[in-house]
């Protein structure tokens, strides 16, 4: 089950716990070099106009520093923040609230973004475009709609599903970034700058360990990092070392590449049940008991950039180096099927 799963890259509340290993400036946000190239342009530009920031689209798998970014441009800013999710605003009236309380240059950050009601939505067009807000008061014939005047805002958006947001409203962000899974050695950096806040010893080769098995996503790598400073502290002096770090991700069923039995058991359901594909996503959602929102937002991002699946027009298929990291033997029409896919 996916509130189980130690590795979901969605938060668990004892993220929260403690110390925060978040990033409070730019210059601490470590990779994405391109949207952080971007953001300190325009933040330095809009802070010399006197002027609020363009609104901002964030995209891409969870965990990776979307709303790490949101705060760090508020703050890079010098504004307030405020903080709510797609689902959070019902009707339009509640979106009304928030954006009368906002002053100027305040940053909005709207999470998931892409589960928005569209009459919400459509309150937020002309709050966007032009910083104004039609409301109607009242009901029936005396019903009259009403026009306020807006300070101006940014407006900070974060999705896994850019594809889920209408064109029209993509069309006014005037930035859209992308972000994108982090090298190994960026998740190293971020390793062993989360223990130095911790305050626990790393050995340079347990933090490479930790960053080759995170799956590419901040928010994992200090997740296995702070279960592993458990360990570190009742089972040796408390200093993370290799031994502490493969005893731990053994017993969190976490393998070589950071995959853990949610992965890995879909992988097996392409290639055993369905050999190798082409399956599509429900199906697969149906035959593993999973969500099949979760698998497209959590499982299938990484197994994609590892190139163990692939996407196509019939399905998703397994490719030859997903049997080979399950060491299961490749059927020869499935070895067919993916050099097909090497063509088109
Ligand atoms: N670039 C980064 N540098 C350092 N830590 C990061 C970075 N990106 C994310 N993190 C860490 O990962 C956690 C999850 O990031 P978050 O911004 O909540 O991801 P998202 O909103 O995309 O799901 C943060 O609390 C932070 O500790
Ligand atoms: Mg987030």
């Amino acid at each position: 089950m996916e509130d189980e799963r130690f590795i979901t890259p969605e938060p668990h509340e004892e993220d929260h716990r403690e110390v925060s290993l978040r990033p409070k400036d730019l210059s601490h946000f470590v990779g994405q070099e391109k949207i952080r190239k971007n953001l300190s342009v325009f933040i330095s530009a809009a802070k010399q106009r006197d002027e609020s920031l363009e609104h901002l689209l964030l995209y891409g798998p969870p965990g990776l520093g979307k709303t790490t970014l949101a705060n760090i441009v508020s703050l890079e800013m010098g504004v307030n923040i405020k903080t709510t999710s797609g689902p959070a605003i019902e009707r339009p009236g509640d979106l009304a609230a928030i954006l009368t309380n906002l002053e100027k240059g305040d940053v909005l950050f709207i999470d998931e973004i892409h589960r928005l009601n569209r009459s919400v939505e459509e309150v937020l067009y002309p709050a966007m475009e032009d910083y104004e807000l039609d409301i109607v008061i009242g009901k029936g014939p005396s019903a009259r709609s009403i026009r306020l005047n807006l300070e101006r805002f940014t407006l900070i958006g974060a999705t896994t599903r850019l594809g889920l947001l209408s064109a029209p409203f993509r069309d006014r962000f005037g930035l859209v970034e992308r972000v994108e899974f982090y090298r190994p050695d960026e998740l190293m950096h971020i390793v062993t700058r989360a223990s130095g806040l911790l305050e626990t010893e790393i050995e340079t080769s347990a933090s490479e360990k930790i960053a080759l098995r995170s799956r590419g996503t901040p928010r994992i790598a200090n997740r296995i990092l702070k279960r592993v400073r458990d360990w570190a502290q009742v089972e040796s002096d408390g200093v993370i070392n290799d031994k502490v770090v493969d005893y731990s991700l053994k017993a969190l069923g976490i393998d070589d590449l950071g995959l853990d039995e949610v992965d890995r058991h879909y992988l097996s359901t392409i290639i055993e049940k369905f050999r190798g594909g082409p399956v599509g996503l429900d199906t697969i959602s149906a035959s593993m008991a999973e969500a099949s929102d979760s698998l497209e937002d959590v499982v299938e991002p990484y197994l994609l950039q590892l190139g163990f699946i692939d996407r196509t027009p019939r399905g998703r298929m397994a490719t030859s180096s997903a049997y080979e990291h399950m060491k299961l033997p490749m059927p020869k029409r499935a070895a067919d099927n993916s050099q097909e896919t090497l063509f088109n």
